[in-house]
């Protein structure tokens, strides 16, 4: 149910000259991050096309696949464990997460080290909730919307989270970024932004394992 409606809601959002993508032509589970700077990975909004660059990490975490999907979920938690994303606002009617949260919503992050002295900010939306273990794996996405729906930046952020040996989990979480009029000022903090995304799955590995 909650995957189709994410498919439902990714297509809608697609452009028309991407009306030829499909979410389940990627083998999600099986997706790695690159080991050289020019690959880039497919998004569940966005598809491969047009895109232009991307950061990942990749590791594996001592915790049950679905711990970790619900503390990605948990936004009204960040504060406690995340480097990055130190702060996210939700609608009103969003009061306890992961339970609330729904494919859709609108977020607002406050996301700390970009600038030397000040936090930047994104307008974000929920686009993805996989949470089908019959999958083999459990996904969930989000991706920017600033500015009118997001054209001024189009970015998509997922997290796959596939069971690894030991009860482990392997954890890929990677925004994949695409060809807009923002993008000559996003590309320079490139290096910027995948060294706050390694430390970002470090601090969710720290928090989940001692959960
Ligand atoms: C945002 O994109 C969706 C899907 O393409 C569209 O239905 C919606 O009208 C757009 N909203 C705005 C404000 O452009
Ligand atoms: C890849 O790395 C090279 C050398 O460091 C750099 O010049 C280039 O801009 C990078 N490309 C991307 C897409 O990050
Ligand atoms: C909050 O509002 C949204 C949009 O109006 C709705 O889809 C969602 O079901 C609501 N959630 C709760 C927990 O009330
Ligand atoms: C960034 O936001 C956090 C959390 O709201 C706050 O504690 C911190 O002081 C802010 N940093 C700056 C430089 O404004």
């Amino acid at each position: 149910m909650l995957r189709g409606l994410a498919l439902a809601f990714a297509l809608s959002l697609a452009p028309p000259a991407m009306a030829a993508w499909h979410h389940e032509d990627v083998h999600w589970g099986k997706l790695h991050c690159p080991s050289d700077n020019t690959s880039t990975l497919p998004t569940p909004t966005y598809g491969s096309e047009g895109s232009v660059w991307m950061i990942c990490t990749e590791m594996i975490i001592d915790a049950p696949p679905r711990a970790i999907y619900d503390a990605l979920l948990d936004f009204r938690s960040y504060h406690l464990w995340n480097s990055f994303v130190v702060d996210v606002e939700l609608p009103d009617n969003i009061t306890r997460t992961p339970d609330d949260v729904y494919v859709g919503m609108p977020m607002f992050f406050t996301v700390a080290g970009l600038l030397p002295d000040a936090n930047t900010t994104s307008d974000e939306i929920l686009t993805v909730l996989d949470d089908q273990s019959a999958e083999k794996y459990l996904m969930n996405a989000w991706r920017s919307n600033t500015f009118l729906n997001g054209t001024l930046s189009q970015a998509e952020h997922p997290n796959i989270l596939t069971s690894a040996e030991f009860g482990r989990t392997r954890y890929v979480s990677y925004e994949t970024y695409y060809d807009g009029p923002n993008n000559p000022l996003l590309f320079p903090l490139k290096g910027q932004l995948q060294a706050e995304f390694d430390q970002q799955g470090l601090d969710l590995k720290r928090y989940v394992e001692a959960l």
